[in-house]
């Protein structure tokens, strides 16, 4: 492709996903793909063409084959997970990081690439109340994030025996805590990082989902006991099911007290920070050692852009570097090789979307509109606290409220099949999105806010849908 063409057909996609956006705020499509397994890969050629074809039938095909097949994350009615805007501005900024074709493998190989990401990280760090203490470097995912933190703290409590004999070698097994509310990711961190499941403990959790300090202490203290060594505490700010926020400042001081790394994951709710009013949330963590927040979530970058904190940045490259000879340059005493701040080599420019979003909305902006989110589930909680039927079946700290409808004389299974039912019910209808969750051991219904195009109206016409669906 020439460069003419590729701006005849540029300009033809970026009026392609204009329209796109323009009515997928409109809610021209159902909120949830309307397709079934496979539907899609039957649509489309099992063998890729042998001969070139005209990029003009592909973008056809985006219209007519790809489109009903996704599911509107940016509809404004999509209540479901947790939000994951892709702001217009990131979408500028990722567009213009993919024409720019940069590849990160140290400063030399892209100066832009990397001091940019440093001064997006830090305009963050700064945004959420943060001390000039952390360091921060983008990764893909939390997921990621999580991983060399755990790695980071094996490392710290081995003594760097990877460069030796590694977990191998150890005399003792090394403990990971994390709450019985903490994400997936957190489990497959700590399996990845080769600390194995029976080193993994759930620790017990409060009325209100959140870590009991006390319960850690007991279970550090029990294992001590036993002769294994703790590791490493994963703390949630904002857990995935109910928005549950650890008390950081406790846990710290256990971990503090036990020598144990403390990694806190506010991979969602990390955002919410940049309103000081949030901030006594997460009290204590400038105590933790590392930090994960997720700006490609309620923020607005779009995926992938996972924010990581840490403490001691020395301790991080010296887990994650390797330095082969053809990647040293002469500028490599005064500059930061983003490669040694993470596992993977080559690294995108992702800074790119961060700084477009952060620019183009300002400080003053994100903060309305996190501001106008936290306004919905507070409105929504209320409608829920004043309905005869209707139960709210956890605080609402953040931007999510967790509900079940419990009419009078159900219980136990059958309460669930009525949940799983009427939720169901408004999923299908297209018009709106929302996931179940399993708490307790009962199915109850998350809304969760913060679609960029979100209005009270969309939340009053969720509400009537709701109590329509439990009718029905
Ligand atoms: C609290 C929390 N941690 C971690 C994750 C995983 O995020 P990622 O998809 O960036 O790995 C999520 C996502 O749902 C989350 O809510």
């Amino acid at each position: 492709m020439n460069t003419d063409e590729f701006r005849r057909l540029g300009h033809q996609l970026i009026d392609w996903i204009a329209d796109y956006r323009r009515d997928v705020a409109s809610g021209a499509y159902p909120v949830v793909a309307p397709v079934a397994p496979g539907e899609l890969r039957r649509r489309l050629p099992a063998s890729p063409p042998v001969e070139p074809e005209r990029l003009d039938e592909a973008l056809a095909d985006l219209t007519n084959l790809i489109l009903p097949a996704c599911t509107h994350w940016q509809d404004p009615r999509f209540f479901a997970y947790f939000p994951s805007n892709s702001s217009l501005a990131a979408v500028l900024g990722d567009m213009a990081g993919t024409g720019l074709a940069q590849l990160g493998l140290n400063w030399q190989a892209s100066p832009a690439l990397t001091e940019l990401e440093e001064l997006t990280v830090d305009w963050l760090r700064q945004m959420m109340g943060l001390s000039e203490l952390w360091n921060g470097v983008i990764q893909d995912t939390a997921s990621t994030s999580t991983l060399v933190a755990l790695l980071c703290a094996r490392e710290r409590a081995t003594n760097y025996g990877a460069a030796a004999g590694g977990l191998q070698a150890a005399k003792e097994p090394l403990i990971v805590y994390a709450s019985t509310q903490s994400h997936s990711s957190v489990e497959k961190a700590a399996l990845l990082a080769g600390f194995g499941r029976n080193n993994l403990r759930s620790v017990a959790v409060d009325d209100q989902y959140r870590m009991r300090a006390d319960a850690l202490r007991e279970a550090i203290v029990a294992d001590r006991t036993r002769g294994l060594t703790p590791c490493a505490v994963v703390a949630t700010v904002g857990s995935t099911a109910t928005t549950s926020v650890d008390p950081i400042g406790d846990i710290a001081q256990v971990a503090r007290e036990h020598g144990v790394w403390l990694h806190v994951d506010a991979a969602m709710a990390g955002s919410a920070m940049i309103l000081p009013e949030c901030r006594p949330l997460w009290h204590g963590v400038e105590e933790a050692d590392s930090l994960v927040v997720n700006p490609h979530k309620w923020l607005g970058a779009s995926f992938d852009c996972s924010t990581y904190y840490v403490r001691d940045p020395q301790h991080l490259i010296r887990v994650m570097s390797t330095s082969p000879s053809y990647l040293r340059t002469a500028s490599d005493g005064e500059v930061r090789n983003l490669r040694d701040w993470g596992i993977p080599l080559g690294r995108r420019f992702r800074a790119l979307k961060l700084w477009f979003l952060i620019r183009e909305q300002g400080v003053a902006g994100l903060q309305r509109r996190l501001r106008r989110d936290l306004g919905h589930a507070r409105w929504l909680a209320e409608r829920v606290d004043e309905a005869s039927g209707w139960k709210r079946v956890a605080p609402v700290p953040l931007q999510t409220v967790c509900v079940r409808h419990e009419p009078p004389g159900l219980a136990g299974d059958a309460l669930d099949t009525h949940t799983l039912a009427w939720v169901r019910r408004i999923n299908e209808s297209g018009e709106a999105y929302l996931t179940p969750a399993v708490l307790e051991g009962r199915w109850m219904v998350r809304v969760s806010f913060g679609v960029e195009t979100t209005r009270r109206e969309h939340v009053e016409a969720l509400w009537e849908q709701m109590q329509a669906a439990v009718r029905a």
